[in-house]
C-alpha cells in the first residue's frame, strides 16, 4: 500500500485515491492517516462487494424463474439488487457502539450500548 501511495503521489490521476491523497496533503495529515483511510476503503469496498456478488450469483442460479424475469426486464435490476442484499446479506454481523446517547431509534440507546 505504501508503494501504491508513492506511485499515486508521483502519478496522480482522476481517481478517488489520488483525490484522497491530495486532500490529506492539503490538510497536512500524516502518512499513517492516508494509509489507514486507503486500507479502510480497499477493505470495505472489496470484501463486501465480493461477498455480495458471490451471494447474488448463487441466489440467481438457484432461482431460475427470478433470473429469467430479470433477463426479460433488465430495468428491474435496482429492485433486484435491493432484494438480493436483503435475501442473503453479505454483511450479516456489524458491531456498532453508541459514543453518546442515541435517541433517533424507536428504542433509544444509552451511551456505550452495543447494537
Ligand atoms: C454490496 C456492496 C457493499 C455493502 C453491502 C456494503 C456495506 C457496508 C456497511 C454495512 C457498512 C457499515 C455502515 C455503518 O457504519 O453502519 C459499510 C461501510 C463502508 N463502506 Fe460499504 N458496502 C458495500 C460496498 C462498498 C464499496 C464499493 C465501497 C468503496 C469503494 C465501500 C466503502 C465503505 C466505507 C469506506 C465504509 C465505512 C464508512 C464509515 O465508517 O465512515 N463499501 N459498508
Amino acid at each position: 500500500m505504501r508503494t501504491f501511495i508513492e506511485h499515486k503521489k508521483e502519478n496522480p490521476g482522476d481517481d478517488l485515491c489520488s483525490a484522497l491523497i491530495d486532500a490529506c496533503r492539503r490538510e497536512e495529515e500524516d502518512e499513517s492517516f492516508i494509509l489507514s483511510m486507503l486500507i479502510l476503503l480497499f477493505y470495505a469496498g472489496h470484501d463486501n462487494m465480493m461477498n455480495f456478488l458471490g451471494n447474488a450469483i448463487l441466489a440467481l442460479d438457484k432461482h431460475q424463474a427470478e433470473q429469467a424475469t430479470l433477463r426479460e426486464q433488465p430495468a428491474r435490476v435496482y429492485e433486484c439488487v435491493d432484494e438480493l442484499l436483503r435475501y442473503d446479506s453479505p454483511v450479516q454481523f456489524f458491531l456498532l457502539f453508541a459514543k453518546g446517547p442515541f435517541p433517533w431509534v424507536p428504542k433509544p440507546l444509552p451511551p456505550a450500548a452495543k447494537s
